[in-house]
């Protein structure tokens, strides 16, 4: 990337973080109801500090950090990068100001943009290798941000709207036909990053992988598909359940999809946009790993393997372009026309919702992690956590690949999650 390419990007992407926040009063910057969700203050400032402490820090010599206290407030889980204000306190920082976190981000900015301009030739590559995971890490914590914001929002209890002209859709009845599948041929297949282009370290080493013949589900599973399996209690029985999911529901009094609200006799959801009646047709969202396989084994399926999923995607040459991703503003899963389906091809595989794959978020054979503090970026996490793939309607849509693993725990719901069936052939 050349460094005009590179300023542009770079502006670009902190631009936008910022745009996010700005329909948000100073009050909405704060709260963190729950230690999952981060208050939006804190994804302002703590993006900001990636550039500062992993690149100004290095690049600028005596360098003098903004503010004393903001290498360890704002650092989220760098262990090698000093001590930290543990996550569940990050809703105490009323100090310092979203004011002065606003400064701080525009400072630093600044000196980024001096640095692509000036940094030396023989400087340039590890400079600007840095600077794109720089904004590549920005990228996830503006999903992050629009994810923790709706968490926010929908925990005040006069659900207030982010924005009205986000599009989302007022509810409506199921009109799409009931799933059908594609066959895809097992055998021999490679899966794993293999390309020059930017990449997270734990989308490879590229390698082989053996997959029986399979299907998958055409498109993602409905709200309206999903609300047969909460009419036939499924969540009031103990048999679609694992033990630990089981458990889950039971101590969380789960009834339905995190935002789902049964009011006056009728399904509504909480988006972005306000609360609607529940679109039958659009994909069922915010569920967890536990929701998503009680689901599917309700339903006689299974969830996908990460491999068959990244193998179906490429062979059948998925392509984003028609779902919705973090650029199109709505923050909500759309309803697939049904004159769009296929006989034969895969539907909503990028964008809409992330979808659960039935695969622990394990190193790839021949995985290394990096020395330094980017060895914690992914490798540290690789326990206990289930892999999903494909991007949802708050990622950027220059930010997903076919190869692309994201992870959380089974009991996490706040991510803009979905569910896609697979089968035996
Ligand atoms: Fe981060």
């Amino acid at each position: 990337m050349t460094r005009s390419e590179l300023r542009d990007h770079f502006l670009r992407v902190r631009r936008l973080t910022e745009d996010i926040c700005a329909p948000l009063t100073p009050e909405d910057h704060v709260p963190q109801p729950v230690a999952d969700v981060s208050p939006p203050k804190w994804h302002l400032g703590h993006t900001t500090w990636f550039f500062e402490s992993l690149l100004l820090g290095q690049y600028i010599p005596g360098y003098k950090p903004f503010h004393p206290d903001f290498a360890w407030i704002l650092n989220s889980y760098y262990e090698s990068l000093g001590p930290r204000v543990e996550r569940p306190l990050r809703g105490t920082l009323s100090r310092p100001s979203t004011q002065e976190i606003v400064r701080y981000r525009a400072s630093v900015t600044e000196q980024m943009q001096g640095l692509i301009d000036s940094i030396g030739d023989d400087q340039y590559e590890a400079f600007s290798e840095l600077t794109i995971l720089g904004v590549h890490h920005e990228q996830q914590h503006q999903e992050l941000l629009v994810t923790d914001l709706k968490y926010i929002l929908a925990c005040n209890p006069t659900w207030p709207v982010y924005r009205t002209d986000t599009g989302v859709r007022e509810g409506s009845p199921a009109t799409l036909p009931p799933m059908d599948y594609v066959d895809i041929a097992g055998g021999l297949h490679e899966i794993g990053y293999a390309g020059s282009d930017f990449h997270y370290d734990n989308e490879g080493p590229r390698h082989q992988t053996f997959l029986q013949d399979f299907r998958l589900g055409q498109r993602l599973v409905t709200n309206g598909e999903y609300l047969q399996f909460v009419e036939d209690d499924g969540y009031a029985k103990f048999d679609p359940w694992l033990s630990d999911a089981w458990m889950q529901v039971r101590e969380e009094q789960w009834t339905g999809p995190l935002y789902w609200r049964h009011l006056d006799g009728e399904w509504h959801e909480f988006t972005l946009g306000g609360l609607v009646r529940l679109d039958l047709d659009a994909p069922v969202c915010h569920v967890s790993y536990y929701e998503a396989e009680a689901y599917a084994f309700w339903a006689d399926k299974r969830l996908p393997t990460e491999a068959e999923w990244e193998v179906a995607a490429t062979v059948t040459g998925a392509s984003p372009q028609s779902a919705l991703f973090f650029d199109d503003g709505t923050f909500h899963p759309r309803a697939l026309p049904a004159d769009t389906l296929q006989a034969g091809r895969l539907s909503q595989m990028y964008g809409d919702c992330w979808e659960w794959t039935g695969s622990a978020y394990l190193p790839y054979p021949g995985y290394r992690r990096f020395e330094g503090p980017l060895g914690e970026y992914n490798g540290k996490f690789m326990v206990n956590q289930m892999v999903m793939r494909g991007g949802s309607c708050a990622t950027s849509r220059d930010h997903i690949r076919p190869t692309y693993r994201n992870f959380f725990k089974c009991d996490k719901r706040w991510q803009f999650k979905g569910i896609r069936l697979a089968d035996e052939a």
